[in-house]
């Protein structure tokens, strides 16, 4: 078998999918500037992308996707932008809740989402509660998400539970620590995938992100569809994970 056949008989189903992507979706201000459009149109045409990748990500049979809307740093944003996102949030929970329940999906939020304002923090918790019976895929959204707070909240709360006598500081381990985190139950992150040329983690996902495959990708968030996706998860099946064995 040549490379090109062998390349190709690995894009067949047995390939291996991952279970668990992670995407920070970046590049709408660009994808707005380069239009001579205001930000807020680029965050516009970003919503549509989720609306369409998470849907992607479920036909293409991703279990988990977990996606990077609001960072705990981002509040450094003008105050209108700021009130723009949250209005699209807002938005898009109140549109997709529906078809949430109706496509069977899991509904998770990570980072301090409960610092938004109440009708927000109401309107998560609603839609939480509504598709927390749902069997399908689980479609996680990281608002107010810092992995770093993430990481000491969850060694706060061990500490607290060792003074309390309830556990012992040396039963601390890798797997403790990962209930303590947000994520806790969801399957170990297989693939992160970054949009708009940038590459670094800005504070996503830190611990989660150990042995995942990392993808970078010039495409800019708004432009982002199921073949971009489609063409994500190839190249995570052609990755040699190894976890440190051979
Ligand atoms: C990502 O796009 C969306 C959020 C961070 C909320 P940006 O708004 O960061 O777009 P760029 O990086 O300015 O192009
Ligand atoms: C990361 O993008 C946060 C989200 C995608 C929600 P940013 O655009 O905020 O990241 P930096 O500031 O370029 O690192
Ligand atoms: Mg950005």
């Amino acid at each position: 078998m040549d490379v090109i056949e062998s390349l190709h008989s690995r894009s067949d189903d047995t390939t291996p999918v991952p279970r668990h992507v992670a995407i920070i979706m970046d590049g709408n201000g660009r994808w707005a500037k380069a239009r001579r459009l205001p930000r807020i149109a680029g965050h516009k045409q970003g919503v549509e992308a989720v609306r369409r990748v998470s849907k992607a990500a479920r036909e293409q049979g991703v279990e988990v996707l977990t996606l990077y809307a609001f960072s705990s740093e981002n509040w450094r944003r003008p105050e209108e932008e700021v009130r723009d996102l949250m209005g699209l949030l807002r938005h898009f929970l109140k549109n997709e809740l529906k078809d949430l329940v109706a496509e069977n999906v899991r509904l998770r939020v990570i980072g301090d989402y409960r610092a938004l304002s109440g009708d927000l923090v109401a309107m998560i918790d609603d839609a939480i509660a509504k598709t927390s019976v749902n069997t399908g895929a689980t479609l996680v959204i990281a608002l107010n998400y810092g992995a770093q707070a993430e990481i000491v909240a969850a060694a706060r709360r061990l500490a607290s539970a060792a003074q309390a006598g309830e556990i012992t500081a040396d039963a601390i381990d890798e797997a403790m620590f990962s209930d303590a985190l947000t994520t806790h139950g969801l399957p170990p992150l297989d693939l992160l995938i970054r949009t708009s040329g940038e590459q670094r983690l800005s504070n996503f996902l830190l611990w989660q992100a150990a042995y995942a495959e990392l993808l970078f990708v010039d495409t800019l968030w708004p432009d982002f569809d199921a073949a971009a996706l489609a063409d994500a998860l190839a190249q995570f099946g052609r990755r040699q994970r190894r976890f440190g064995g051979l």
